[in-house]
């Protein structure tokens, strides 16, 4: 299985390489950088008319199938802010710099719905918010979020801390463990306690185990021409995807039907239930099924990731981790953490934002031109791709000097302020951003602060690899053993 590594210094090569790169095309009234603290200032545009050569009938499929990381990141590197791409028969482009990212997601975004890579999801998810499209992801889109409005995650952020401390209480010192295990387990319980009021504890094997089974089967999908086989033939494949997605949906309707339809406990499922349209008819299970799956799997399983890589960030970085002990010992002192202190806690919040950047979960996302639109002056034809890979944006030294580097200070004076709308963008943007963008970062500051303030981490053996399937994940275990803090 073709892996990339995770240790920084694989990627540490120069930015620009002897490629034909057009420099300097700056975009009126876009692209601004974290300058000096004076104001926004223009960043140095890259362009080549150019992308890479590729094979004659897969084009770049192999180049990427064999490292998505590394390729994507040679693209930016030889051919600049926006590249022309070939997958097989599909026409591509890769947007790299923010402003071409902000018109796809922002100013035309009314010209793309999502790509194929989303599609290939409709049957795990159905068609809840990520998947659906137009007026009917509208209407969810609504229903959904008064459950993610700031009053109401503030409310969860108690459940988050207080399963955070159980999770914090199990462990023994010197406990070994696999952390991604342990915080798919805590982000899955805090995702169905809060949004559904469920109790999944005797599920969680099962449900982890499952969603591997799943990430395996995109990650050989995605990374071959496989994602031109159509997901209803009954290969091995699709039919392996089929049975775990059965397992899933036990799972899923029996948090539906363990709930009486008139019974209002003010939660999403409630809202889920209770909701009519304009004619008062309410939605079929099948729609509610579809909408609780979407939540729970993109509601747990992107939180574990970050968290995870933060604990091994942390273990790598013993001077980050001094550096937030200390912030934690001074504002927590020995009393679990809580919503409120969350504001007190910059640099544990400067952690999640670095972590986010270096190893975004959601690490690549793809729109499909629905008519002939233009995007930084090109012209991009109806069907046509765009992906964006938020990885190799977050790694751009234009925006954040040392772009490998684990630097959580960076983020203390206000940087996010200063960048361009789309040079970090871990939860997407404009219209289809991420729902629970502020539910998962005070699920991480949270979660964070309650483990880290008692223990450390510590990594066994050298290197993790990364596997880029749905989300970016630890390609095997991620084995370790808890130490207390002293
Ligand atoms: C660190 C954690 C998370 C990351 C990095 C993340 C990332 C993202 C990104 C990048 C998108 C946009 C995809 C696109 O534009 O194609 C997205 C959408 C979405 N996310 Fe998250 N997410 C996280 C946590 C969550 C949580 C906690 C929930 C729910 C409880 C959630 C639910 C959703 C849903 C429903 C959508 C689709 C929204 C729509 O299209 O209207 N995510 N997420």
């Amino acid at each position: 299985m073709p892996r990339s590594l995770v240790a920084a210094q694989v990627y540490s090569g120069s930015m620009t390489t002897g490629a034909p790169v057009r420099e300097a095309r700056p975009i009126e009234g876009r692209g601004h950088i974290a300058g000096d603290g004076q104001g926004p200032l223009d960043y140095e545009h890259r362009h080549s008319d150019e992308g890479p050569k590729g094979r004659l009938l897969s084009g770049a499929m192999g180049e990427y199938g064999a490292d998505p990381i590394g390729a994507m990141r040679r693209w930016r590197d030889d051919h600049g802010d926006f590249v022309p791409i070939r997958f097989g028969p599909f026409r591509a482009h890769v947007a790299f710099g923010p402003s071409e990212i902000e018109e796809v997601l922002v100013e035309r975004a009314a010209d793309f719905r999502k790509s194929f890579g989303t599609r290939m999801l409709i049957p795990l998810l159905g068609r809840g918010l990520l998947t659906a499209e137009g007026d009917e992801w509208l209407r969810h889109r609504r229903l959904a979020s008064p459950a993610f409005h700031r009053a109401r995650v503030e409310g969860y952020g108690r459940t988050m801390a207080r399963y955070a401390e159980d999770g914090a209480d199990a462990w023994l010192e010197g406990q070994a463990v696999d952390l991604h295990d342990d915080m798919t387990a805590l982000t899955l319980r805090i995702v169905a306690r809060t949004l559904f009021d469920a109790d999944v504890t005797a599920r969680i094997e099962e449900v982890a185990r499952l969603g591997t089974e799943i990430q395996d089967f995109y990650y050989l999908r995605f990374a071959s021409l496989r994602f031109l086989i159509p997901t209803w033939l009954p290969t091995p494949g699709n039919r392996r995807l089929g049975a775990a997605t059965r397992r899933l949906d036990e799972v899923v309707y029996r948090i539906i039907r363990d709930r009486r339809p008139d019974e209002d406990r003010g939660d999403l499922l409630s809202m889920l239930l209770q909701a009519r349209d304009e004619q008062g008819a309410g939605m079929s299970e099948r729609q509610v099924r579809d909408e609780v799956m979407t939540l729970l799997l993109a509601g747990h399983e992107t939180t574990a990731l970050a968290l995870t890589w933060a604990f091994l960030l942390l273990d790598r970085n013993p001077e980050a981790r001094g550096r937030l002990e200390a912030e934690l010992a001074a504002v927590l002192g020995r009393e679990p953490a809580s919503p409120e202190d969350v504001p007190a806690l910059p640099y544990a919040q400067a952690i999640v934002s670095e972590t986010l950047r270096l190893y975004p979960p959601a690490y690549v996302t793809g729109r499909e031109a629905v008519r002939d639109t233009t995007i930084g002056g090109t012209h991009i034809p109806k069907g046509h791709i765009v992906l964006i890979s938020m990885y190799t944006t977050h790694r751009d030294e234009r925006f954040f000097p040392e772009p490998d580097a684990f630097r959580p200070e960076r983020w203390l004076e206000g940087l996010e302020k200063r960048l361009p709308r789309a040079a970090f963008i871990p939860f997407g943007l404009g219209s289809r951003k991420c729902i629970g963008a502020s539910f998962a970062k005070m699920e991480a500051t949270l979660v964070l602060a309650t483990i880290a303030r008692r223990w450390r981490f510590e990594l066994d053996g050298a290197e993790i690899a990364t596997q880029p399937s749905i989300t970016l994940r630890p390609a095997a275990a991620m084995p370790g053993r808890m130490r207390s803090v002293a």
